[in-house]
């Protein structure tokens, strides 16, 4: 039997990258899956890649109202949410002597506040059903720091105080919050970057290499399955050694 036989997750930013690799490894470990991301189309089109036990769904995770429709929708068609990732993140880098107040905003609205709105949706059936696995996907960003990244620094950072915090809450009811913090990882996300930013990082990794969304995906499945109920309020970082905290 698959570790996530008769359970369904609900992965957010599933439509590319890591959340579509954590979303293929959760079903083929067993689970159904609930993508989400903020084109219909995009979403779909990553939900139909992956069979019948992946369904997608458009919602802008900072908006509070449009994530209570989205957990309500997913709990009509799949009668319950067993795992959050939280994982649907974005990037507005400026040093912060440039940086708007529109791209403060919105990286925190979407990489943090995000993460509250899922969570408080999530939260009530969760407690109902004594039963609750969150992992919110950070960023070593979060715990070292980076130039240019002030306000996503802040978010992933902020992430990982409110995983530690929502554990302590709802730990009594079952319910585990860890944090995954990637380093490198070869996404659009990080294609972004600029050749000579991408070696600088890649210099700072001892294992010399970026690494995958499946590696990711390891950790997030290892954090939701049977050999981590007793974790919670965890970083777990997987970043190739780049990070030792
Ligand atoms: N790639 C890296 O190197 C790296 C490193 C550390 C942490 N991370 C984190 O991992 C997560 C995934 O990153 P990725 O590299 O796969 O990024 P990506 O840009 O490839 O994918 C991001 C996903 O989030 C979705 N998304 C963006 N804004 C959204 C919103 N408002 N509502 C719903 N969905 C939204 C996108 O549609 C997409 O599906 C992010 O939280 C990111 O900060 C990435």
């Amino acid at each position: 039997m698959a570790n996530f036989d008769g359970m369904t997750a609900l992965v957010t930013g599933g439509s590319r990258g890591i959340g579509f690799a954590v979303a293929k490894r959760l079903i083929a470990d067993g689970a159904k899956v609930a993508l989400v991301s903020t084109k219909l189309e995009g979403v779909v089109a990553a939900a139909s890649q992956l069979g019948e036990n992946a369904k997608g769904y458009a919602c802008d995770v900072s908006s509070y109202d449009d994530v209570q429709a989205l957990v309500a929708a997913v709990l009509a068609d799949f009668g319950k949410i067993d795992i959050l990732v939280n994982n649907a993140g974005i990037t507005r880098d400026d040093l912060l002597m440039r940086m708007s107040e529109e791209e403060w905003d919105r990286v925190l609205a979407v990489n943090l506040k995000g993460s509250f709105n899922t969570c408080k949706a999530v939260m009530r059936p969760m407690m109902k059903a004594r039963f609750g696995r969150i992992i919110n996907i950070s960023s070593v960003v979060g715990l070292c720091g980076n130039p240019g990244q002030t306000n996503y620094a802040a978010a992933k950072a902020g992430l990982i105080g409110f995983t530690k915090s929502l554990a302590r809450e709802i730990a009594s009811r079952n319910i585990t919050v860890n944090a995954v913090a990637p380093g490198l990882v070869e996404t659009d996300m990080s294609g972004a970057l600029p050749e000579e930013a991408r070696n600088a990082f890649i210099q700072q990794v001892p294992l010399a290499r970026a690494g995958k969304p499946e590696d990711i995906a390891g950790a997030v499945a290892f954090l939701a399955g049977p050999d981590a109920s007793y974790i919670t309020g965890h970083v777990i970082c997987v970043d190739g050694g780049m990070c030792m905290v």
